[in-house]
């Protein structure tokens, strides 16, 4: 075939799975090539999450392309839950050590990413159609796809898919290999994007009778606000008058605060859904982000987890392409999913105690519990810690069940005397 070409690691879609495991490999002097099936300009304005965890933003650093993060990027030291008219602030860098998150949209980051990409000169095919694995179970699996009307075949040692929800990856794998777990919420959020400064300085999670609002913002001159809706509605019918004031209604605080409006230069819905396919390696091919999880976006765990998952990924695949040793590549489904399944909880944990379940909404007891959870939250340091601990992201590795927590800690110490 004349588009036959070989590479060490195939990897499948430019989001920040495939773009982040690019740029892993290529610092570590490995080859490999990122084929995107959409256009770069349309991968660059895909307007999704904006939330990055400590760790995600330490790792962008650590490859090089953090530096217009640290100058345009806005760190975040605390979040405000807000409801029955009241904001409660967690404190997220007290209650962990001085950790933070860094408000840096995933848009931008993507940018950094492909620029640095193509600088280096590695290789990154976008538009490219008809994407196939083939040969999965052995040792030279391969990609076969169409570009600018060339049929190509990409052979490689190892293939990447990181093609997200909807990509072809995880469809290469025997249904009957794959365990799936998953979860529909009835309700979407309906997400813009707003021509105005922001509103708060910190993001304001809402819980209200009429539904969840978040507030959030993308630098000094933008808003990036969301609203529960039915997962039914049309975009349509949310003009943008209807849209400011069904935030006004939601969010309105007992104090001074206002919510400033301004033109609304994006909006679109997101379905809401947890899902989980196990395992996340199919003999040569390994899945990573979206492509095998997907969480409710409340607490904005989905770009960090595609972070992860390629961290402790590409680690595994240096030292298996160096060495030959493929102990990381044996653990790594096992690994990812331990931090998959922690985020899950959390995002469906966030997702319930701040979102209006209709089916619950003539049920005192579930509304009940609700409101318990969240003065619980915003009264109890151990119970806001949790929450911070999880959203600032926790450690790339953490305590396992065989090493016991021995340590009382000092506030339960000084309480027992
Ligand atoms: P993706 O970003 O989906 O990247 C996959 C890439 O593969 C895409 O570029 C796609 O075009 C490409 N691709 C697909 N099929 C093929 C193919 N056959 N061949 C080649 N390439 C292919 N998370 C939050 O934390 N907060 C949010 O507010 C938020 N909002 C979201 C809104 C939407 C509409 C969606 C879909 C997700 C949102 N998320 C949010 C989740 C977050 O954006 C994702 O978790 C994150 O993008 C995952 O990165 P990824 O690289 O795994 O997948
Ligand atoms: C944003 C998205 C989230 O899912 C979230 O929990 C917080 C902020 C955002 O897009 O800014």
């Amino acid at each position: 075939m004349p588009g036959t070409t070989r590479t060490q690691v195939g990897i499948v879609g430019a989001g920040p799975a495939g773009l982040v495991l690019g740029r892993l490999l290529e610092r570590e002097g490995i080859d490999a090539v990122v084929l995107e099936a959409r256009s770069r300009d349309y991968v660059e304005h895909r307007l999704r999450a904006g939330v990055l965890e400590q760790g995600t933003a330490d790792l962008l650093r650590a490859l090089g392309v953090g530096d217009r993060m640290d100058r345009e990027g806005l760190l975040h030291a605390g979040i405000e839950l807000r409801f029955d008219g009241t904001g409660h602030r967690i404190p997220l860098a007290d209650l962990t050590g001085g950790r933070h998150v860094m408000l840096y949209g995933q848009t931008e980051m993507v940018k950094d990413l492909i620029a640095a990409r193509l600088e280096s000169g590695a290789e990154l095919r976008f538009e490219v159609e008809d994407v196939a694995l083939h040969g999965l179970e052995g040792n030279a699996p391969s990609i076969g796809f169409r570009h600018e009307g060339v049929d190509h075949e990409l052979r490689c040692d190892v293939v990447a898919g990181c093609d997200g929800f909807h990509g072809v990856s995880r469809g290469a794998v025997p249904a009957d290999r794959l365990t799936v777990r998953s979860r529909e919420y009835p309700f979407a959020w309906l997400g813009i994007l707003a021509d105005v400064a922001p509103s708060s300085e910190e993001l304001v999670y809402t819980s209200h009778e009429r539904g969840f609002a978040l507030h959030s913002l993308r630098g000094p001159t933008k808003s990036r606000l969301y609203l529960q809706v039915d997962p039914g509605d049309d975009v349509e019918a949310w003009s943008d008058d209807r849209i400011w004031d069904e935030l006004h209604l939601r969010m309105a605080r007992d104090d001074d605060w206002v919510l400033h409006e301004g033109p609304v230069l994006e909006k679109g819905i997101t379905p809401m859904r947890s899902f989980v396919a196990e395992p996340m390696r199919h003999g040569r091919l390994f899945l990573a982000g979206d492509a095998v999880h997907i969480v409710p976006p409340t607490g904005a765990k989905g770009l960090n987890l595609a972070v992860a998952d390629v961290k402790v990924l590409g680690e595994a695949l240096v030292a298996f392409l160096r060495g030959g040793d493929e102990r990381g590549l044996d653990a790594y489904s096992a690994t990812a999913l331990r931090r998959v399944w922690r985020a899950e909880h959390f995002s469906w944990w966030m997702t319930s105690m701040l979102h209006q379940d209709p089916a619950a909404a003539d049920d005192p007891f579930a509304v009940a519990l609700q409101r318990a959870q969240l003065e619980y939250v915003c009264t109890s340091e151990a119970a806001a810690t949790s929450l911070a601990e999880n959203y600032v992201g926790l450690p790339w590795a953490r305590r396992t069940l065989d090493a016991p927590m021995n340590r009382v800690p000092r506030r339960m110490r000084e309480e027992r005397g």
